[in-house]
């Protein structure tokens, strides 16, 4: 087992896991947190993190309920193969993301790589956040180490049975499947309709619920270039709606307004099925 992933994970996945590497972004890392702490992150950078988490809805997840204190994990979440409980995403060292560095973060959120090497399931959707720009990971970073509260709580412990406790199984899956790729602007569109498709490819994570998956679980499609993105699917028992511009299934009818009067007011986020 051992030889046949060595090799794999060297050309997939362990550019950051080779000494050398961590040595030189260990040193980098001691001399940004002394940079840090020498110098005020920049509050701009900081309140654009905060945003870019309410894109992504980190809190919807990463929260346990109503009373829970925020980004403090223990959601539970359905999935074909069982439940997975969200972890804590509070600063906190050592039930949270304090000790990670940037490029810890930022390989947990868009490679679904924790810290200590823990392949995540990708109920985190980082399958769409790994279209997330080096400057959005930053900011978010920013925002979760300078904003959020760390809360001292351990969620409990996510459970599924075999095969799917083995996560590094999770590593072909990966291979397979999550295109490690940073958003492309399409050069025929003008900037608002990229701004507009960054964020639901990227942050946004809508295919993660509103495009078919395969049989493997995986998201048919990531991008317009398929007729199946955002085409609809069943999520946990709810059919989360055909988001293409089709007239007769799709939002071809809606109007601008109407849709952001649904993603605002009546609250896209209160009918949601996993974050009830
Ligand atoms: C749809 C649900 C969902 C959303 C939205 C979500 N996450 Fe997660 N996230 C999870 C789950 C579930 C895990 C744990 C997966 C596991 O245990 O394998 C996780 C794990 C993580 C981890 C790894 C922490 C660790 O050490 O275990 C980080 C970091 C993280 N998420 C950050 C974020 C950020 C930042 C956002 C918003 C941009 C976000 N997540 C949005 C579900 C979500
Ligand atoms: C975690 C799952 C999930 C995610 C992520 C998600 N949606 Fe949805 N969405 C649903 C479900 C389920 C429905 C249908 C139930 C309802 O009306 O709330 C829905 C309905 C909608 C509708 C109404 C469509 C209709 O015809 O009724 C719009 C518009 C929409 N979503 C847009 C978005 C956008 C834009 C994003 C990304 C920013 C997104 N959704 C992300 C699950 C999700």
């Amino acid at each position: 087992m051992v030889l046949i992933i060595m090799p794999l994970e060297m050309t997939f996945g362990g550019v950051l896991n080779r000494p050398a590497v961590r040595a030189v972004a260990f040193a980098g890392a001691a001399l940004l947190s002394g940079l840090a702490m020498a110098q005020q992150v920049d509050p701009a950078e900081i309140s654009r993190g905060a945003y870019l988490a309410r894109v992504g809805d980190c809190i919807a997840c990463h929260t346990a309920g109503p009373e829970s204190p925020p980004f403090a994990g223990g959601l539970p979440i359905n999935s074909p193969f069982g439940i997975i409980y969200s972890t804590n995403i509070t600063p906190d060292p050592t039930n949270g993301i304090g000790a990670y560095t940037l490029a810890d973060f930022s390989r947990a959120v868009r490679y679904g790589v924790a810290k200590d090497g823990r392949r995540l399931y990708p109920a985190m959707p980082y399958a769409s956040f790994t279209y997330t720009t080096d400057d959005d990971i930053r900011a978010l970073y920013a925002y979760f180490m300078n904003k959020v509260a760390p809360v001292n709580h351990k969620p409990p412990e996510t459970k599924l049975p075999f095969p799917f406790n083995i996560r590094l199984s999770l590593f072909f899956w990966d291979a397979a499947f999550v295109k490690r790729v940073r958003y492309k602007p399409r050069v025929d569109r003008d900037a608002q309709w990229n701004r507009g498709a960054y964020l639901v490819q990227s942050l946004g994570h809508c295919g993660a619920c509103h495009t078919p998956r395969g049989l493997a679980f995986q998201e048919t499609a990531y991008t317009e270039s398929s007729p199946r993105y955002l085409s609809g699917a069943v999520v946990d028992n709810w059919y989360a709606a055909n988001l293409t511009g089709d007239p007769a299934s799709g939002l071809g009818r809606w109007s601008e307004a109407d849709i952001a009067a649904f993603l605002h007011d009546r609250g896209h986020r209160k009918q949601h099925p996993i974050f009830a």
